[in-house]
């Protein structure tokens, strides 16, 4: 099967197979959000993907949104990961961390009692998740000086993750997040020279791309886009143009990867002109992550096709921590359920 050959990612990184594990969110770091023995355990069980990408993890406190979830700004927090990169990279897995800032997905239960920060003062209407009393609040709109500091967190996070013996790093531009919320028309309201015109809205997604890789490395470093408003986000006509924009910029640059945030891919947009891994290889030279309720059939096809180079896994790896070999020996799956999402194992 292609889905099980060796993949040659770029120069310096070669993959046992094609399969990349998602990122998935787990919450089950410390309360100092230092990654565990027990997530060192869950992400050894499954290093025989080609890459795992671990879960959204914060570039700095201001950036939580959800409890337990582990970081990448204190020295405890870089040690943590150090025993998970150890294990996975003893089984002859790539790691690769994914670098996260919630913006306006937060609440000030996790913010020391600040308001949460974003683009513009744009409310997310609903409830924080495992917290269900909670609204989320009004985020208040962040001063130029502080997107500098933020754009500097991003770029400490990925030395520090490369300290911590990650492979790489996946900026997490994707599902109504801070770097997808500058994106958005609907989330960005600014008339500075992070808003109003589309290379504005792309402008702090592309200082923290160029900051990180100027730190550690192209090769070292990926993306992940939601080009269709799917999640924690509103579409608003024309902010295809933006993506568009962003992805014409990236081209030039010899990354990793640009990785698709969809939970359905699926499903069709008409202003993307088809599915948004569709519309991302449409635009993007470089190689392309699909992901989005992928079987491995469905994958193997695609990968004939050459609709993209690599498959993302997200709840079948949560369900089978030996996805990979059940693939191999074309075992069947358990199905994923949330409740598994209750313990790590
Ligand atoms: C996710 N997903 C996700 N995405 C991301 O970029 N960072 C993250 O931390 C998480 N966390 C997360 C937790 C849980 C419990 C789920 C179910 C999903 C999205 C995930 O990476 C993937 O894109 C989707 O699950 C769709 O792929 P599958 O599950 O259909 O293969």
């Amino acid at each position: 099967m292609k889905l099980l050959e060796k993949y040659k990612l770029n120069s310096t990184i070669e993959m046992q197979n094609r399969i990349v594990m998602a990122p998935l969110t787990r919450c089950f770091a410390t309360d100092e959000l230092v990654p565990t023995q027990l997530m060192a355990d869950y992400y050894e069980k499954r290093a025989d993907a080609g890459l795992i990408i671990t879960e959204a993890t914060i570039v700095t406190k201001g950036g939580q949104g959800y409890p337990n979830t582990p970081g990448l700004f204190s020295k405890e927090q870089g040690d943590g990961w150090k025993l998970v990169t150890d294990k996975v990279h003893k089984r002859g897995g790539k790691i690769f961390a994914q670098l996260w800032h919630v913006g306006r997905v937060s609440h000030s239960i996790y913010l020391n009692g600040n308001a949460p920060v974003a683009p513009s003062a744009v409310l997310l209407a609903g409830r924080v998740p495992r917290a269900e009393d909670l609204e989320y609040p009004m985020p208040r709109a962040l001063e130029i000086s502080e997107i500098e500091t933020i754009i500097q967190e991003f770029k400490q996070a990925a030395i520090n993750a490369i300290e911590a013996g990650f492979d790489g790093v996946e900026i997490h531009g994707a599902n109504g997040y801070l770097i997808d919320q500058f994106l958005h028309q609907h989330t960005n309201l600014r008339d500075d020279q992070y808003g109003g015109s589309v290379a504005n809205r792309a402008r702090f997604a592309l200082q923290i791309i160029d900051e990180t890789i100027k730190a550690i490395g192209s090769h070292r470093v990926g993306i992940r886009l939601s080009p269709a408003a799917y999640f924690n986000m509103e579409y608003v006509k024309g902010d295809e143009d933006t993506f568009d924009f962003l992805l014409e910029m990236i081209n030039d640059k010899n990354m990793a990867y640009v990785h698709v945030g969809i939970f359905d891919d699926t499903a069709s947009f008409d202003y993307l002109g088809g599915t948004v891994s569709e519309y991302i290889r449409s635009k993007y030279k470089g190689v392309l992550i699909a992901s989005g309720g992928k079987t491995s059939e469905v994958a193997e096809q695609d990968l004939h096709l050459n609709k993209y180079d690599l498959v993302a896994i997200g709840r079948p790896f949560i369900a089978n921590p030996d996805y990979v070999s059940r693939v191999r020996s074309n075992s069947s799956l358990v199905d994923y359920n949330e409740s598994m999402l209750t313990s790590l194992v």
